[in-house]
This record gives C-alpha cells, structure tokens and sequence, in this order.
C-alpha cells in the first residue's frame, strides 16, 4: 500500500490565556520537531487572542496556525467578527470553517460556510471544512444525505484549481466534547468513504485527493483504530490534544499504526 501523508491538527476552542497557547505551542514544537513534515502536517487554531503571539512564537514550518473562524466581508458592520484581512495581517493561512459549535451554538447556516470558504480561498488561505451529522440525523438514517448537502453548500463555487487549498473534518455533532461518544472506526469509514465520493462529485476524481481528517472524542484508545482506515487522512482532536506531550504521543502512536498496516 502507498504510504499517504496523515494530517493532524487541535482546535483549542475557548480555553488556554496568551501565556499558555505560547507555552504549548513552544512545547509542542520542540517535540514533534524530528517527526518529518513531509509524512505529517500539524496544525493549531488557537484563540483570537493568542493569535499574534502564537505566530510570533512558533515556527510556521513545524507547527501550522489557523483561526477558528472568520468572516466572510473584509470588513464591515459586523460587530465582534474578524476578517480574512485582519486575519492575513497576522500572516495567517489557515482558517476552519463551519465547526459544529458554529453551526449550532451560533446558528450559521450552509450558505454563510460557503460564503466563508469563498472568502478564505480569494484572500489564500487554505480553508478547513467541518461538516458532521447531528444525532437526530443518524437516527433518522439521513447522515449521508446532510454531509452531501453540507459539502455540496459549503464548496458551492469552488473551483477545482482550489483543490491544494482544501480540508474537510468529519466530526458527527453526538461525537464532540465532554458528552460525545466517539465514532466507532467502522462508522467513520464509511462516512469518510461518503465524503470522499461527494468530494469527486464536486470537483471530479482529483476531489478525493482532500484530506479528510475525522473529529470528536479522539483520545488514545481509538487513534490507532480510526488512523488505519483507508479513507481517513488524518485526526482533528480536541481535549486529548491540549497537553503538548499527549497530543505527541497521539501523532507518534498513530503514525506507527499506520506505518504497520501500511507495510503488510
Ligand atoms: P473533542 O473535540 O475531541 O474534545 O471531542 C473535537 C472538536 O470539537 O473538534
């Protein structure tokens, strides 16, 4: 089997000060710094806050930055937003788009991600897709059909020779945080599978080249279950990556897993 790059990132969320984004990520450089960055790509979206700090902190090359969030205009009546410009001013190139938390704390729709992903492309930044499936949803047996509609919305206008700029995190909403339950591997596949085959829809077979990376409840016990699968290209973490030693030995663990079944 041909042995794949395998991307792995953490979202701090509304947690960490200034003082202690800055410590983690000197933490997390140091050690991850022997892994090559050809066989991984490690990213962090810290606070709003701690950005300026962050990206004067660390080293871009070693441990990639991003925001959680931005808005689509460059700037604009849109009190308490941050936009792309804004965002580039800091020498960003990395935003998420579409977390679940956005989407169902904050209440953004499909045509406002979308209106975000066209943003972030025009102004270069590789922008991160999350879509996932609530748990009414899955019981109601139309997950496939809300990825399909959350990809489709969200990439809506994108143009193919965007393909480098692109990611997409699958997390299930039932998956995330304190209460989630994370996806069985198997779930995971084939809703990675799903993603990938909505990915060649939009942009053509080049479309299954995205990395879609699998989000909610990871943590030690199932990277190495979730990393091996075929359509899986990486792992969005969230809790289990906010100590810099645990989410190395995470990124260190699945590697090895998959350099394993890679190798049989
Ligand atoms: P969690 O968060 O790993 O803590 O469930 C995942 C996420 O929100 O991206």
């Amino acid at each position: 089997m041909k042995t794949k790059k395998l991307y792995f990132g953490t979202n701090l969320k509304m947690y960490k000060t200034i003082r202690m984004t800055v410590d983690y990520l000197q933490q997390l450089e140091e050690l991850t710094r022997d892994i090559s960055r050809d066989e991984i790509e490690l990213f962090v979206l810290p606070s709003y806050t701690s950005l300026e700090s962050a990206v004067k902190s660390t080293d871009n090359h070693v441990v990639r930055l991003g925001a959680q969030n931005m808005n689509w205009e460059d700037e604009g009546q849109f009190t308490g937003d941050i936009s792309p410009v804004m965002l580039k001013e800091l020498n960003l190139d990395l935003v998420m788009i579409g977390h679940s938390e956005r989407r169902h704390v904050f209440r953004e729709t499909d045509t406002e991600e979308n209106q975000k992903v066209k943003a972030a492309l025009k102004h270069g930044f590789t922008a991160l897709l999350c879509v996932g499936e609530t748990a009414e949803d899955k019981a109601y047996g139309v997950s496939a059909e809300v990825l399909r509609t959350q990809l489709k919305i969200g990439f809506s206008g994108v143009e193919r020779e965007k393909i480098p700029s692109l990611r997409v995190a699958y997390e299930p909403v039932w998956s995330i945080g304190v209460n989630g339950t994370p996806a069985t591997a198997d779930y995971a596949e084939k809703m990675h599978k799903e993603i990938k085959s909505v990915l060649a829809e939009i942009f053509g077979e080049d479309g299954r080249t995205i990395p879609v990376l699998y989000g909610g409840s990871v943590n030690p016990g199932n990277t190495c279950q979730l990393i091996t699968r075929k359509y899986v290209d990486g792992l969005y973490v969230g809790r289990a990556a906010w100590e810099a030693s645990a989410f190395d030995r995470l990124i260190r663990e699945s590697m090895e897993a998959y350099k394993n079944q890679a190798s049989k």
